[in-house]
């Protein structure tokens, strides 16, 4: 059983027709000559071997994230990416030289011979051009993926990474655009856009020589003339176009948030008639998008044709001043057109980077973008030097703990509870209480305030996040099921087990029935997030994932609240047995449930008010009594 990427996903690219080799070709009858062919294909594709990628949760690169830092890595690839371009750029501006010596030493001697070295020379720097060009697209593209790729896997990690706070503070639309749309926009950066800014840098130097060295006044003039004006023009697009990018990027954000959450939330939506009004707010969160682009297009189309106003200027008086030189006989023929033609090409790169500009800054809104994401550091971090825990008896103390979700207003006020290894206690108390909070503590999903939180004497800050979590089963309120067989989503916790110990969990559960009348048992599919089954159904699969994991400690969060009775009371008894042995904390608003732990816990405004047992608690004649006995005249 494997949690293995399905095949064809969006970032599969070649590897999705591997997979497919693998599982034998997906429909029968097809034309020998189109199977061999395949075969042949398929025959060439390379191995995808399955990465190994390390992953801590402690240790990663708290540098601030930038360009240049993350390219760092890979110097020699972009040394090799420059050399080609060194190359791809000396054979390209060869072109007007020889036009020079071909016009002066050829054609005004009229020497037949310089002509046709001339010619030869030209041809085979227009061959060594293609060649070096094709390769280097080649080379920069797959230089390009392996930058991809590692960033993805970057980001991917450090969400993992991020305590629970981080995904309940940020907007997963918004989380999904810096995945998507920003490494997107990176993306084009590094395919074409580093090596294209490289090759037009380096044309411009090559070509600022050559015309210094062609003529040193003409050169002058020119820059003079051409310099500033860009120079001015370059400062203003830097600042507008920044600001601009920044936004676009913004504004998608938005755009994709509330996409994500029109689509994960259509059946309240549709209930509710809020149709109309949804596509109305969309039509807002796109127009903004629209707007942004529109700046960011708009500061990009007076920068462009702006600049090329600067060059025709230029060439114009280089036209009258050169040709005015050539009259004076200062200048030949040969060098004023081949000064002219440097000249178209100086223009052209500086046109190329004008554009590239445009896409290096949308890229460094990005990178601003994913620097931010990437100096988030999870709140609750496992310290350097944590030890492992060792197997626990299951002894779990809260020790005057203080807590509170934002600062300053707290949930839990110095809360108490100790319990015993082997014991169940019920933790009961009106909603809002902080019943769900505690078990987030034991979990470690957040760390105290103030006080601490033990097991078996070990404060939790003190131990690796996975030697703690392998010896917790959490069953969380709101059970999440993730896209595969029911099989698959119980043996989350403990891929390897073999098929009959996932089906006993499951029958220990009282799944038994569902899985008789599923035709596909066990590998019956789950859909998106279990929508196909009932929610009792879901709450009963959470409950088989986390017995499964055969934890020491349990912590069931409102785990049969959606339950029918007689399912429930299949359940207490399965507990019983499941339980036996194990510390367990059993959050229910059910008196039924709780009443069957060893002791039970009243919690409200943040602190335990009443703990004993039921006889102990109905005899105090506490809150808890009067519960009960409200309870007891219903039922
Ligand atoms: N992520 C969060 N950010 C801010 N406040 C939160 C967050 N989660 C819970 N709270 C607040 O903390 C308080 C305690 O919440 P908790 O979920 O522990 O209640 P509970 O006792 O489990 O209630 P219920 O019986 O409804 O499940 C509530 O007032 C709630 O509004
Ligand atoms: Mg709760």
């Amino acid at each position: 059983m494997s949690f293995g990427p399905p095949a064809g996903s969006p970032f599969g690219g070649p590897s999705a027709a591997s997979t497919s080799a693998a599982a034998g070709l997906p429909f029968a009858g097809m034309p020998s000559e189109l199977a061999d062919r395949a075969e042949r294909i398929l025959a060439a594709e390379p191995e995808h071997i399955v990465a190994e990628v390390p992953f801590s949760a402690a240790v990663f690169d708290r540098e601030p994230f930038t360009l240049r830092r993350f390219l760092r890595g890979h110097r020699l690839g972009l040394l090799g990416a420059v050399a080609l371009v060194v190359f791809e750029t000396l054979s390209l501006q060869a072109g007007p030289l020889l036009t020079q010596i071909g016009l002066d030493r050829g054609v005004a001697p009229g020497n037949l011979e310089v002509l046709w070295w001339v010619g030869v020379a030209y041809f085979v720097s227009v061959v060594l051009n293609v060649v070096t060009s094709a390769w280097r697209v080649a080379y920069t593209g797959r230089l390009s993926e392996r930058l991809m790729y590692e960033l993805r896997l970057r980001v991917f990690s450090h969400f993992q990474r991020q305590s629970l706070d981080f995904f309940t503070g940020e907007k997963a639309g918004r989380l999904m655009t810096r995945m998507t749309s920003d490494i997107e926009a990176l993306s084009a950066l590094f395919q074409d856009g580093l090596v294209s800014l490289a090759v037009q840098g380096l044309t411009l130097v090559i070509i600022t020589v050559v015309l210094f060295v062609l003529n040193l006044k003409l050169a002058i003039v020119t820059l003079l003339v051409v310099l500033p004006s860009m120079g001015v023009l370059t400062l203003w697009f830097r600042g507008a176009s920044e600001r601009g990018y920044g936004r676009v990027r913004d504004r998608i954000a938005e755009v994709l948030s509330d996409l994500s959450e029109s689509l994960a939330g259509i059946r309240v939506i549709t209930a509710t008639n809020r149709q109309q009004f949804n596509v109305i707010q969309h039509a807002n969160v796109v127009g903004e998008h629209r707007d942004a682009n529109l700046y960011a297009s708009t500061v990009g189309a007076i920068y462009g044709p702006a600049n090329e106003a600067v060059g025709v200027v230029g060439q114009a008086m280089l036209l009258l001043i050169g040709g005015r030189m050539v009259l004076n006989g200062t200048l030949t023929v040969g060098e004023l057109f081949a000064f002219l033609l440097y000249l178209t090409s100086f223009f052209a790169p500086i046109q190329q980077l004008v554009q590239l500009y445009n896409t290096y800054q949308q890229g460094q809104a990005a990178v601003l973008k994913l620097r931010d994401l990437l100096a988030t550091e999870p709140s609750t971090v496992e310290r350097m030097d944590a030890a492992t825990l060792p197997p626990i008896d299951g002894r779990i103390e809260l020790r005057n703990v203080t807590f509170g979700y934002d600062a300053g207003q707290p949930v839990l006020h110095g809360l108490s509870l100790t319990i015993e290894p082997g014991e169940t206690v019920a933790v009961v108390g009106p909603t809002g209480a902080g019943k769900s909070t505690v078990a987030k503590l034991v979990t470690r999903f957040y760390d105290p305030d103030e006080g601490a939180v033990l097991i078996d004497g070990h404060d939790l800050r003190d131990v690796t996040l996975h030697s703690l979590r392998r010896q917790l089963g959490v069953v969380p309120q709101e059970p999440f099921l993730f896209n595969g067989t029911i099989g698959e989503n119980i043996a989350f916790g403990r891929p390897d087990a073999d098929p009959e110990e996932i089906e006993e969990s499951c029958r220990l559960v009282g799944l038994g029935d569902l899985i008789d009348r599923l035709d596909a048992g066990l590998d019956s599919l789950v859909h998106e997030r279990g929508s196909s089954l009932s929610s009792g159904e879901r709450q009963l699969l959470a409950l088989a994932r986390a017995f499964h994991a055969r934890p020491r400690v349990l912590v069931l969060d409102e785990a049969t609240s959606n339950l029918d009775l007689l399912t429930e009371s299949v359940i207490e008894r399965a507990l019983d047995v499941v339980l036996e042995g194990r510390t367990a904390i059993v959050i229910a608003h059910r008196l039924a449930t709780a009443m069957r732990a060893d002791r039970i816990a009243v919690v409200d405004g943040g602190r335990v008010i009443e703990l004993g047992t039921h006889e102990d608690l109905v005899a105090a004649g506490g809150v808890y009594a009067s519960m009960y006995d409200t309870w007891s005249a219903h039922s």
